[in-house]
């Protein structure tokens, strides 16, 4: 789950006498350039950035309303962040070089995966290679056995659901059948049915999350030190090698590096295998880590946002039938392959429409840090530390961009896509300058294409074996949309067993 800034009042307070401490040196801005959202004095910025902490300042709506396709910039505890929208900002965001624009110091930063995972993570960002090429080049031939899995963990999970109405806690349900699905890709059989292994995942992401909220709230010069009392890195690693590394050793004498051939039909076929075959990491903890670098945030990422799609499911579900006619006749005709699911044009409208109007907690993504200052075509410069970022909410419920922005039209996307208005560009695991789930340009997600299907094969099976709705109370309006996005009760969703249509 994106989880929000600790509760722990210790933290807080900390957190509260360093900002003092440093407020005067760390925070002057030399933007005055760039026009800011909320309110420019000195005490309005920092009520605005504490406010920002529990993701719901409007500060990046309001931003976006007065500045759309230009600059703006918000404040955050420690520094300021120049948000970046429309085609030709981003274009030449999308440009620019990575020693000078950094995603990957961005993405390390925003989760201080550095601390939470290793340091090695964003040193080396090899693993995205190999997701680019070998894990999307394979998806096809993978794709079976991961929907296998999780045929069987819908299964298991929703055992005791029959033809009465349950209330199932869909957060935990969803996360368990997203991570049978992807840790089949990334450790194989037999580890990815390991219940302690998926619960040590599960805490594993739990932890990274808070662990890395909490550095968020001290200045950057303090994160190494505040890591050391608020993370468990080493520990957790440990903890994580005692399932990976006999694992490894295994398939070590099995099949020696530099061996493999065509036809080695017995050789796994897993990002474990990849990292042990080819990865430029050979030590047995740098192998667990960057496995654990997947794990989280991805299978986070792919849990919440399709627990978002159920919800919109159990919010309406009148859209069930059509959903479910597509799906049955897709794999009628093709049984469940990477075919099927890309032709599910229905669902997959479903489920980006979800995403448009879900996002993110912070309302900001493609974060970089400018490592050397970056001029913008109109002159104005972001120095050298800043960050700059773009806005998806807003830009995915700008009326300008889409009709009926606010409005939940789960088949718009199909619709278009019938009208010959870009197959691919209407597809869910696409990225632009208008559809920012999976960020845009060099650095869009690597792990979308996976992500989309997983979440596809789950939200199909779910869709052709059960029925789903809001328990009673509970309805689409009582969900408040903000820059967070919908605010989901994971609670109040329902299923039964699929009665007659
Ligand atoms: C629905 C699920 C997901 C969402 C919404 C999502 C979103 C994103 C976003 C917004 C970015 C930043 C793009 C940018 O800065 O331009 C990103 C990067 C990345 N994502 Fe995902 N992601 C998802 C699933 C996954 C999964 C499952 C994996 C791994 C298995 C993954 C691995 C990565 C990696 C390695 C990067 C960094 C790429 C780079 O810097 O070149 N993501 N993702």
């Amino acid at each position: 789950m994106v989880t929000g800034p600790t509760s722990d009042p210790y933290i807080i307070a900390s957190a509260a006498l360093a900002t003092i401490a440093i407020l005067a040196a760390s925070k002057r801005s030399t933007l005055d350039a760039i026009p800011t959202a909320g309110s420019t004095t000195w005490i309005g910025s920092y009520f605005f950035a504490f406010k920002s902490l529990s993701g719901a300042s409007g500060l990046v709506q309001e931003g976006y309303d007065k500045y759309k396709n230009t600059l703006f910039k918000i404040p955050t505890l420690y520094t300021w962040i120049v948000v970046v929208s429309g085609d030709k900002l981003l274009e030449e965001m999308r440009k620019v070089p990575e020693e000078h624009l950094s995603a990957v110091v961005g993405g390390e930063d925003l989760l201080k995966l550095r601390y939470t995972v290793g340091p090695k993570i964003t040193e080396n960002s090899y693993h995205a290679t190999i997701m680019r090429t070998l894990l999307n080049r394979k998806l096809a031939a993978l794709f079976p056995v991961v929907n296998d899995e999780i045929a069987l963990a819908c299964d298991q999970a929703f055992l005791s659901v029959d033809h009465e109405w349950k209330s199932i806690v869909a957060i935990e349900t969803i996360q368990k059948i997203t991570l049978s699905g992807t840790t089949r890709i990334f450790v194989g059989l037999p580890l990815c049915r390991n219940s302690a292994w998926l619960k040590f995942c599960a805490d594993y992401t739990t932890e990274g999350f808070k662990a890395g909220a909490k550095i968020s709230l001290f200045p950057e010069f303090m994160w190494p030190l505040v890591a050391i009392f608020v993370t468990k890195t080493n520990n957790l690693t440990r903890q994580a090698m005692e399932y990976i590394c006999p694992l490894i050793r295994e398939r070590r004498e099995k099949w020696p590096r530099d061996t493999r051939t065509e036809n080695q039909v017995d050789r796994p076929e897993d990002f474990l295998q990849w990292l042990i075959d080819g990865g430029s990491e050979t030590s047995e903890w740098d192998i667990t880590q960057r496995v654990m670098s997947l794990i989280f945030p991805g299978v986070d990422a792919i849990s919440s946002s399709l627990l978002q799609a159920l919800y919109f499911l159990a919010a309406f579900p009148e859209y069930l039938k059509p959903l479910r006619e597509e799906v049955e006749s897709l794999v009628h005709e093709g049984g469940w392959t990477k075919w099927t699911m890309d032709n599910m044009y229905k669902l997959d409208s479903f489920m980006k429409e979800s995403h448009r109007l879900g996002t993110n907690i912070t309302g900001l993504n493609m974060i970089r840090k400018v490592l050397k200052d970056f001029t913008f075509s109109d002159g104005r410069v972001v120095p050298k530390g800043y960050y700059i970022a773009s806005p998806p909410n807003a830009v995915h419920r700008d009326e300008e961009l889409y009709d009926a922005a606010n409005t939940f039209d789960p088949f718009r996307f199909a619709r278009l896509r019938g009208q010959g208005q870009g197959g691919i560009k209407q597809r869910m695991d696409s990225s632009s300058s208008q559809y920012l789930v999976f960020g845009m340009g060099k650095h869009a997600c690597p792990g979308r294409f996976f992500a989309s299907i997983i979440q596809k094969a789950i939200l199909a099976r779910i869709v052709v074996s059960y029925d789903v709705k809001l328990d009673s109370g509970a309805t689409f309006e009582s969900s408040k949309v903000n820059e967070a996005g919908w605010s989901i009760d994971p609670t109040k969703i329902l299923l039964r067993k699929r009665a007659g249509d």
